[in-house]
């Protein structure tokens, strides 16, 4: 590629992501109440616990509650103009039905603003990143009561009123679509996900999609040079073969991710849910006014991007070839290869979904999380310095950023870039901390051990090239 062909737009948004839940630790401080992560110590892959238990690393995580000043320096050290995280709901609202916000907790998100805008780092917030709070999961069981619409009404009118002069970009929830898979982590739904009903599970996807475009709506009369967006999974299916069943199959796949992104960009549901629900038996129940609040669309689509996935209707290749994967998981593709964690890696996957969304809505996207999750070698370099040659995980992103300049050319609007976990932090589906992500190294251990040291890693020199050459770096 000519130097030219890899131009990114002017004022790209490059930056790094992380989430409250993931990093912050401190989790009863302050007047936090308890979140669902609190009692999840295995993520999505094993059984919540009663109460809080100490082999829970995001308990403390990497300590970013108390150590921010620092990594926040050091994304900026990189040339952050973005950096993204949550608000943990439960800081805000302990128990998500309190009639007044906790003070110490709206304090800590001010502070945390305040030393972004001090860097020249724009805050881009989600708001509900997989950390319902625990008393709404446990006494309404999440999102499948409609009463959670009212008390995220609260919670958004509360953190806009609040944080309207700092923060500009906002997106409603982390990965909405990932409910259908992991209904407790992403929904805060207590009920069994064996027991969880389709009915139920719907009505509940129905209350986030009325939520989420009740922030757009609040958001936009309060703060009218807002961005809000939506934040979609973003696992694209490919036929596993030409069979016109594979390519079917594969639509039905996608459709799974597109109907929130339908609903959310277009302010209606889509016809072919129509189908599915009248098949299923399931009927939403609406109240009087959905249909009006659907319509306030948001200003841009966010997705996270790690990996493509492959659809068969063949029931035995489906049992056969069954991948590890990102939350949602398909068959595995005979021409990727897979990171440690086998997840499989498709730099051009990202260009093929980037004019997926553009080609279905022509509205600008920001890739919000894109990243290699791997074990990390802390090491000592000629200087003395400690430091991880992390080259594969530069070469993850080098490949994936040139398939995003790619895409710009073949005429995607394309905002800005997050990589995920830009410092190592615990990992939201096996909660493990050895499951790296980050430019910079933090010393902690899944056994509890080390320092909470930071270390910036060869990727961190590698990131801040690339941000002050705007990407033309990139090999
Ligand atoms: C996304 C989530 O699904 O993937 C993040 O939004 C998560 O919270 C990321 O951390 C990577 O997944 P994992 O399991 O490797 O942490």
């Amino acid at each position: 590629m000519s130097k030219l062909e890899k131009k990114f737009p002017e004022g790209f948004l490059w930056g790094g992501a992380v989430a409250a839940n993931q990093c912050e630790g401190a989790y009863n401080e302050d007047g936090k109440g308890l979140s669902t992560q609190d009692i999840a110590p295995r993520g999505i892959t094993g059984p919540i616990t009663e109460e809080p238990t100490e082999d829970n690393m995001k308990l403390i995580g990497i300590d970013f509650y108390h150590r921010y000043k620092e990594d926040i320096k050091l994304f900026a050290e990189m040339g952050f103009k973005v950096f993204r995280t949550s608000i943990a709901w439960s800081r805000i609202f302990p128990n998500g039905d309190d009639a007044e916000p906790n003070e110490k907790g709206l304090k800590f998100y001010d502070d945390l603003f305040d030393e972004c805008l001090k860097h020249g780092i724009e805050p881009l917030i989600t708001i509900s990143h997989y950390e319902t709070p625990l008393a709404l999961s446990k006494n309404y069981d999440g999102w499948v009561n409609r009463k959670l619409v009212g008390f995220y009404e609260n919670y958004v009118r509360t953190i806009f009123g609040r944080y309207k002069d700092k923060v500009k970009y906002w997106l409603t929830f982390n990965e909405i679509n990932s409910v259908l898979h992991a209904p407790y982590m992403s929904g805060g739904i207590f009920t069994d996900k064996e027991k969880l009903t389709k009915q139920d599970l719907y009505q509940a996807i129905h209350h986030e999609l009325v939520a989420s475009a009740l922030a757009v709506k609040i958001g936009h009369e309060m703060m009218p040079d807002a961005k809000i967006g939506c934040m979609i999974l973003g696992v694209p299916n490919y036929p596993l073969t030409p069979h016109p069943s594979d390519v079917l199959e594969a639509m039905r796949q996608d459709r799974e991710i597109l109907y929130f992104a339908d609903v959310q960009v277009r302010g209606a549901y889509p016809k072919y849910m129509n189908r599915y629900f009248k098949e299923n038996n399931i009927k939403i129940h609406m109240e009087p006014g959905d249909e009006e609040v659907l319509k306030n669309t948001v200003d841009f689509i966010s997705f996270s991007y790690y990996m493509s996935s492959c659809a068969t209707a063949d029931p035995e290749k489906k049992k056969a070839g069954s991948g590890a994967g990102n939350i949602i998981s398909g068959v595995s593709n005979p021409y990727l290869e897979a990171s440690e964690w086998g997840w499989q890696i498709d730099p051009q996957g990202l260009r093929y979904i980037l004019n997926l969304f553009y080609d279905r809505y022509q509205k600008p996207l920001f890739i919000v999380e894109n990243g290699l999750g791997a074990v990390d070698e802390l090491v000592t370099d000629e200087k003395g310095n400690k430091t991880v040659i992390d080259d594969y995980r530069i070469k993850y992103l080098n490949d994936h950023l040139v398939q995003v300049a790619e895409a710009i050319k073949d005429g995607v609007e394309v905002m800005g870039y997050t990589t995920w976990g830009c410092i190592d932090l615990v990992s939201a589906t096996t909660a493990e901390l050895k499951k790296r992500y980050g430019f910079i190294y933090v010393d902690r251990n899944d056994d509890g051990t080390g320092t909470l040291g930071r270390y910036r890693k060869k990727s961190f020199y590698w990131y801040k090239n690339i941000i002050a050459t705007n990407g033309e770096a990139l090999q």
